[in-house]
């Protein structure tokens, strides 16, 4: 008896000498300690854009500095069906913890729900989800962001001109608030919208749509896109018809290596910073798992860039 006692309390203690010494994942999870081992699954709804492979890059760089936890990516490739089953799978798997960044809202809102429902915390990261059944959301001020853009091109273009507004996925929160912001900002300036479109996020369905603008409209003083990708694939379009110095490009998203750059090589006027937010939600995801209450929503800030400050970076909205 007592033998077996001594033996329990030798396997005990290099199961605890091996969890602690080699800050290793694997050896944290062999040793057993279960309840001090978290899987969280990460529902990212497609990689096609930079800015999307940037927010899982941030996800894994602060989780790796985590032994206790791992993070599981699953790519819907901009399929919500997909998305859906991803959720429903991770579910079945019993993650600790889901983060979810959703293609669309309305679609993406049951199965949060459902994972809610089945005791799986969920932070909502970046694209709402409608009502309130998750657990914590994080995202910049899209509406705000909107609204700076709009007061800012209304002042650029002294308070009159032709825009073109090139919009994000309309049955994504991000793409209303964006727009309705914007339309805020340029209310009771002399600035018109005379082409609006959903290019969806995608730079390739932005140049197609302002072909078509460009095709209709003889004078277009100012592009706003609801991201970089689509201000780029705006300019191209404008570029390719010999108009692009006729013409003010704002983007959204701000990434050093995209919208920042564009703005440096003169192709973007400004870029509104969205953060990915990808370390807060590893942050927020470990509070939750040690039990502590956490906010229901976290508001990132952002930052605008343009000629005159992208070598500072940028300045505070
Ligand atoms: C990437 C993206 C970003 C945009 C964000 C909005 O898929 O389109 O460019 O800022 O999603 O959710």
């Amino acid at each position: 008896m007592v033998r077996r006692h001594f033996t329990f309390l030798w396997i005990l203690a290099i199961a605890l000498f091996v969890g602690c010494s080699s800050g290793d994942k694997d050896a944290t999870r062999a040793a057993g300690k279960a309840r001090d081992f978290y899987t969280i699954g990460m529902s990212q709804c497609n990689l096609g854009e930079p800015w999307r492979v940037q927010m899982n890059a941030d996800l894994k760089a602060a989780a790796d500095k985590h032994p206790n936890i791992e993070i599981v990516f699953k790519d819907a490739q901009n399929d919500t069906l997909k998305q859906r089953a991803h959720v429903e799978e991770f579910v079945s798997a019993g993650v600790d913890l889901l983060i979810i960044s959703p293609k669309e809202a309305a679609p993406l809102t049951e199965p949060v729900a459902k994972a809610v429902d089945a005791g799986i915390p969920v932070i909502v990261l970046d694209r709402a989800v409608q009502g309130d059944n998750y657990t914590c959301f994080i995202g910049a001020d899209n509406k705000l962001i909107g609204k700076a853009a709009g007061a800012w091109l209304a002042k650029k273009l002294g308070d009159k001109g032709k825009v073109v507004e090139l919009k994000g996925l309309m049955t994504s929160i991000p793409g209303h608030d964006r727009h309705s912001g914007f339309l805020e900002g340029i209310a009771g300036s002399g600035l018109e919208v005379i082409f609006e479109a959903d290019m969806k996020w995608l730079e390739p369905d932005a140049r197609k749509e302002m072909d078509s603008a460009l095709a209709r409209f003889d004078t277009i003083d100012a592009v706003y896109a609801h991201n970089d990708p689509g201000a780029h694939g705006a300019y191209l379009a404008a570029k390719a018809a010999g108009r692009e110095k006729d013409i003010v490009f704002v983007g959204i998203d701000a990434l050093p290596q995209e919208g920042v750059a564009y703005v440096a090589q003169g192709i973007l006027s400004a870029t509104f910073q969205y953060p990915t937010g990808g370390a807060e939600a590893i942050d927020t995801a470990l509070r939750i798992l040690a039990g502590e209450e956490v906010p229901k929503k976290i508001v990132l800030g952002s930052r605008l860039f343009t000629a005159d400050n992208v070598k500072q970076g940028g300045e505070p909205l």
